[in-house]
């Protein structure tokens, strides 16, 4: 078989560190294995327009491998015009929006994913980047660096998380650790809102509250971390229409996907003071732009923004667990035995998740 993969550049640091195992030079630790088994094996980070080595090379590919940190976009009309041979897109971690599901669906090809297997590292991610925002860390470090001592201006845009109203935007995986992690701080309340509410049982060991209406849900939170895939219903929906609905001077954590914030309205926002803060790892398209104006952009008072490049879920923790879990799922594939379920997001034509959105398309018993 030839197998496709998309992986970013890892340079000089994957060469010094070879557990930067989802980097071109270290091949997620699969090119020996592979060679062993007499499959063919192409790794690459060129992944833009019709000239590149992905679009060249995906043709012939049966099995293609992308990641969501440097994401290889498997668009509708890439797999209908190009991916004539493509049985199965296996994304290396979490999250598989930028695979075309409907066309894949179509073309009956199976979209799987290491599921779980950096839910962690996004989590713990997410409470440090509450912590960053709501403590007002970023500027102090700065000032710190910059050999300044103005301890008012910066206490005075700093609060603790404790006696705050948290809240999360999907409460899978990812949002109920989140919440889990939070809950010792001491919030005064945490919130969800989810169309597929949790467990009674889960929700109320966690302590947490549905809001099922999404303006009232913004409406309470001082804190709101994004925690849904990124589907058709999430694409842009946080806008300058819905920034309205948050609480004055509310957080955003967003560590989910880059493109549910409206890129320009989250920069209004924050220079208007209607939110106080904007933190998170993902971007409307990666790499982001030199001038993407999340990179700089700030509240009145000079702080506000925790932005950095997509690493949360690629720690060398997490790298591992999805490197193993890759791994595992094409030795499942090349011996025609069934894939852990939680790992299919759509096969036969049909969803196995209920997380990407309502669906009518739903195989039957779907997580
Ligand atoms: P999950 O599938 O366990 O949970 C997602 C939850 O979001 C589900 O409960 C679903 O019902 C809910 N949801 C979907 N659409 C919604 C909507 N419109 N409104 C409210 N809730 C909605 O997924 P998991 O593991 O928690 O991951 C969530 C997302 O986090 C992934 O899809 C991925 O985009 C992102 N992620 C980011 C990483 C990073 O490195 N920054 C790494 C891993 C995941």
């Amino acid at each position: 078989m030839k197998i496709l993969a998309v992986l970013y550049s890892g340079g000089k640091s994957a060469l010094a560190e070879p557990r930067l195992l989802s980097t071109v030079e270290n091949k997620l630790g699969m090119a020996s294995w592979l060679k062993s088994l007499g499959h063919e094996y192409i790794v690459t980070d060129d992944k833009e327009g019709p000239n590149s080595v992905f679009q060249k090379e995906l043709p012939d590919a049966d099995v293609l491998i992308t990641t969501p940190f440097h994401p290889a976009y498997l668009t509708g009309d890439l797999i209908r015009q190009k991916a004539s041979k493509l049985k199965l897109a296996l994304t290396a971690g979490v999250g598989s929006d930028h695979v075309d599901l409907n066309a894949a669906n179509e073309k009956k090809i199976m979209v799987a994913e290491v599921t779980g297997s950096n839910v962690t590292s996004v989590a713990e991610h997410v409470v440090m980047d509450m912590l960053n925002l709501v403590r007002n860390f970023v500027p102090a470090h700065e000032m710190a660096k910059r050999g300044d001592w103005d301890v008012s201006a910066i206490a005075r845009n700093a609060f603790d998380l404790e006696g705050k109203v948290i809240g999360t935007l999907g409460a899978g995986r990812i949002g109920r650790l989140v919440l889990q992690r939070v809950k010792p701080f001491d919030p005064k309340e945490l919130l969800y809102y989810d169309y597929n509410p949790m467990p009674a049982d889960i929700a109320n060991a966690l302590g947490a509250r549905h809001v099922p209406d999404l303006k009232e849900f913004l409406g309470q939170c001082d804190v709101v971390t994004v925690n849904a895939p990124l589907h058709e219903g999430t694409r842009g929906l946080i806008n300058s229409e819905l920034l309205q609905h948050f609480k004055k001077g509310a957080w955003i954590v967003n560590t989910a996907r880059g493109a549910i914030c409206d890129r320009i309205a989250i920069k209004e926002a924050l220079e208007s003071g209607q939110i106080n803060g904007y933190a998170g790892d993902v971007w409307d398209v990666q790499p982001a732009p030199k001038d993407h104006p999340w990179r700089t952009m700030q509240n009145p008072l000079g702080g506000g923004n925790a932005m950095t490049p997509h690493y949360s879920g690629t720690t060398l923790d997490a790298q591992k667990r999805y490197a193993d879990g890759t791994k595992d799922i094409l030795e499942r594939w090349f011996k025609g035995e069934a894939q852990e379920p939680a790992n299919v997001i759509v096969e036969d034509g049909q969803y196995a998740t209920r997380s990407c959105g309502y669906n009518s398309n739903y195989r039957i018993g779907c997580h």
